[in-house]
């Protein structure tokens, strides 16, 4: 498979203008690339805006939610269901993110269920975890294939990225197909985590808000 790359814009920029200039430089910066598969996941409010700006013949840039609810509709104020991000172009949702388990409280169960519900919907889940509890606990009961992000909580936001020896210890444990890297990922060390570590793309948070910054990033990973 394509590595994959998949930007985790978490509650950035503050503008939809700002957000168009990041997504655009992106989007024309990336032309040329081949061989690696880009996802950019805005603030919801950002998706309708961008999938427009998105058309392009010569890079198909895929879209992703940063979380969802688990239920399709109903009375859940504040909340944006899988069948809503599907609606407006998404393909993936990341589930579980350290952030949301840190300050909105998520729990291995209700992750399940999110991910229970995106894949019902043939969305792809990344489901984001610090360590093996919480993939076994978030994956209890679901047969189908999860796309798994590993993010050491010390490595997010950081500038300090885990060890390529520590993480390829834990891609090795992870015993799915597709794993992700995620923490302090810069376009310095991407493309050692999929070429040393041996895993298949990459969640990137800080990096991916510098466009030059980002766009090499993923040359060096199409490069490999
Ligand atoms: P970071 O964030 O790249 O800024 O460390 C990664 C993430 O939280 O997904």
């Amino acid at each position: 498979m394509k590595p994959l790359i998949v930007a985790n814009w978490k509650m950035n920029p503050q503008s939809l203008a700002e957000a168009k200039r990041l997504f655009n430089s992106v989007k024309n910066g990336l032309k040329n690339i081949k061989n690696t598969e880009v996802v950019i996941c805005p603030p919801f409010v950002y998706l309708p805006v961008l999938k427009i700006e998105s058309k392009s013949p010569s890079f198909t840039i895929s879209f992703g939610g940063q979380s969802c609810f688990w239920e399709e509709k109903g009375a859940f104020t504040g909340e944006v269901s899988p069948t809503m991000l599907k609606d407006l172009g998404c393909d993936y949702v990341i589930l579980g993110h350290s952030e949301r388990r840190k300050y909105l409280k998520e729990t291995d169960e209700m992750i399940n269920k999110k991910i229970k519900a995106v894949l019902s919907l043939g969305l792809k889940p990344i489901l984001c975890i610090a360590n093996l509890t919480k993939l076994k606990k978030s994956l209890r009961g679901i047969k189908d294939k999860v796309i798994i992000a590993y993010e050491p909580v010390f490595a997010i936001g950081t500038g300090k990225p885990c060890t390529i020896e520590k993480a390829k210890k834990m891609r090795n444990l992870i015993k799915c197909p597709v794993v992700l890297y995620g923490g302090s990922v810069n376009s310095q060390n991407a493309a050692d985590y999929i070429k040393m570590a041996g895993f298949q793309g990459l969640l990137v948070g800080g990096a991916s808000l510098d466009s030059e910054e980002f766009i090499k990033l993923a040359k060096n990973v199409a490069h490999i």
